[in-house]
């Protein structure tokens, strides 16, 4: 099996029932995604494949065999942040940290299909990211703030 991740080919040994999730994790050592629910419910596990934001815990690799993964390490760093990253810290839409990449790349994602989206496509978006800190209304607010509409 193949994965290209964050701009890496790889080639794999893990077999192709294994979960995404693990694959990036315990062989790439790609830690970002987080090992919350494993059971598709909460949204921490999501990255990029293909440009489409996937729930890494239920998706086998053999079922994405060849594709371009990307996780939060690949849209921007500490030194460099992506736009998303920048509205998410400068208006304090993470504490722990637990949800926020998977946060980050759904949305992303989102903003790549939707520009400017309203309140009601943000929400849809990130309706299945639970966060357990932040009571959701910052990072909806750090979302419109990365779309430029800031309100
Ligand atoms: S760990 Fe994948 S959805 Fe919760
Ligand atoms: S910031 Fe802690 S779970 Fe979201």
């Amino acid at each position: 099996m193949k994965l290209n991740v964050n701009g890496v080919e790889h080639a794999l040994e893990s077999g192709a029932l294994t979960p995404l999730l693990h694959v990036l994790r315990e062989e790439l050592g790609v830690t970002s995604p987080k090992a919350g629910c494993q059971s598709g419910g909460c949204g921490a596990c999501t990255v990029l494949v293909d440009g489409e934001p996937r729930r890494s815990c239920l998706t086998p690799l053999g079922a994405v065999d060849g594709a371009e993964v990307t996780t939060i390490e690949g849209i921007g760093d500490a030194h460099d942040l992506h736009p998303v990253q920048e509205a998410f810290h400068t208006l304090h839409a993470a504490q722990c940290g637990f949800c926020t990449p998977g946060m980050i790349v759904a949305t992303v994602a989102l903003l790549k299909r939707l520009p400017q989206p309203g309140r009601r496509e943000i929400e849809r978006a990130l309706s299945g990211h639970i966060c357990r800190c932040t009571g959701y209304v910052k990072i909806v607010e750090a979302v419109e703030a990365a779309a430029g509409g800031s309100r």
